[in-house]
């Protein structure tokens, strides 16, 4: 086999993946769009999210911009409302005001775009672009619509009226007894990556990081932990408190995590239309970072820091190299972590033993994002691209990272790598955290 030919095969096999990677998504996404009528695509459910239909459109002018017009260099289809899909232009709150496509423009406007950017896939050279290289730019518009799909899914459990979608049961707890927390040894490891292809600018590059040995909850922390320090008058006491989650819990009356109400009987909470008890054994979700560090301080412990949590996930001591995931290098499998919208809510602690770390601590990825204690930042040679808007604008101390990705986070937009991020007063996003520990001197590991 020549040269030329083994390039050409790696060039359909990507061709391949990133097709099959952009039809899961757009099956989300018309999924959590078709599951109510025109009048609720329209609607906005909350001031912290777009209407749908806005989610919609947007994803195919993301789509547009990339792929047909930029890697295709194709003439735009609707130059015309560019502006309205700038998530930049236009706060969520003041989304619904704009002359939005309507339901059915938006539906056909996302096809032709798809149309095009597969026309565009199947024609441009993966090389000799950086954009190209690695079908990056289709991998990035993949993510992209995923993450939309998994706004869309936190606007659907804010919407009021009778539930929508359905899912089935995550699998049971299946670990045994596990303890309760883990010791990760201290010592450098590689943290970022530099070789992943579809990683995004704010996770590149790789570089070395010390990290002291720690302890680490063995899994997140669950809904019944969680009841127990509300039920010992948690969100009475400023003592747990940073002063700046004081003053917000404090100014927004905040008792219980969002969807939560006590009952008579113990804890309930709305979970995409259906009032229900909570479960004890699942991960909390729905928590404010402010939230998520009183309860560490509680619990006399602290939350994990970025790295921290990352070594946790990546670092395999037998042969001191970093994994993609926490079971290795594969792509997840349904025995590895609750991802995919497979099942609408977290998985009980013990629920994935086959996705556990090699330091043995379990449901870092899926289930709920893990707020940490690290600001977002760029990491030692960090470069925006492709746009400084898709994570350089948001460096700074306003944001606090979160890991791991949730049960609403599709495996294409989830890896040990991958860093998201929100204001530290967010809970309608599928944040949980677990907590960790200094390891004393004797305890290096
Ligand atoms: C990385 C999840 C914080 O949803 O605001 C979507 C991803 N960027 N469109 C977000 C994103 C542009 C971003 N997060
Ligand atoms: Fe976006």
């Amino acid at each position: 086999m020549t040269t030329t030919e083994s390039k050409d095969l790696g060039a359909e096999e990507l061709r391949a993946r990133a097709a099959e990677a952009l039809t899961r998504a757009r099956v989300r996404s018309v999924a959590l769009t078709d599951a109510v009528d025109d009048e609720d695509l329209v609607r906005q459910h909350s001031k912290l999210m777009s209407p749908l239909v806005w989610d919609l459109a947007h994803i195919g002018s993301q789509e547009e911009l990339w792929l047909v017009r930029d890697v295709g260099g194709r003439e735009p289809l609707r130059p015309d409302i560019d502006d309205i899909y700038d998530a930049f232009q236009h706060s969520r709150a003041d989304r619904p005001a704009l002359p939005l496509l309507g339901p059915a423009e938006a539906r056909s406007y996302v096809r032709e775009v798809r149309e095009k950017a597969f026309d565009v896939l199947e024609r441009v050279p993966l090389e000799g672009r950086r954009l190209t290289e690695q079908a990056f730019a289709f991998g990035m518009v993949t993510q992209h619509e995923q993450q939309h799909d998994e706004t869309m899914l936190a606007t659907h459990q804010l919407r009021q009226g009778d539930p929508v979608l359905h899912a089935p049961e995550p699998p049971p707890a299946r670990s045994g007894e596990l303890p309760a927390e883990v010791l990760v040894p201290g010592g450098a490891f590689t943290m970022g990556t530099s070789a992943e292809p579809w990683a995004l600018d704010n996770e590149r590059p790789a570089h070395e990081i010390a990290v002291d040995a720690f302890w680490m909850d063995t899994t997140p922390v669950t809904s019944g932990a969680y009841a127990e320090f509300l039920d010992h008058g948690g969100y009475d006491d400023e003592r747990w408190w940073s002063p700046a989650g004081w003053a917000y819990r404090t100014q927004n009356g905040i008792t219980a995590p969002r969807f939560w109400k006590r009952e008579q009987d113990g804890w309930w909470r709305t979970r995409f239309g259906v009032y229900e008890r909570i479960t004890a054994g699942e991960p909390v979700v729905h928590v404010s970072f402010f939230e998520a560090e009183a309860y560490a301080a509680w619990a006399g412990r602290r939350l994990p820091t970025e790295a921290e949590w990352e070594k946790a996930a990546r670092f395999d001591p037998a042969t001191g190299r970093s994994r993609r995931f926490p079971w290795g290098d594969e792509e997840p499998g349904v025995e590895h972590a609750n991802l995919g919208q497979r099942h609408l809510r977290p998985a009980p602690a013990g629920a994935y033993p086959a996705g556990a770390s090699p330091a043995g601590v379990h449901q870092l990825i899926g289930d709920v994002w893990e707020w940490t204690s690290t600001d977002l930042h760029g990491y030692p040679g960090f470069a925006a691209f492709p746009y400084q808007e898709y994570s350089e604008v948001f460096f700074g101390p306003e944001y606090k990272v979160l890991r791991g990705g949730s049960f609403g986070t599709d495996s294409a937009a989830i890896r040990g790598t991958f860093r998201n991020w929100d204001y530290p007063i967010r809970r309608q996003i599928f944040a949980g955290f677990r907590t960790a520990r200094d390891a004393g001197p004797d305890e290096v590991g």
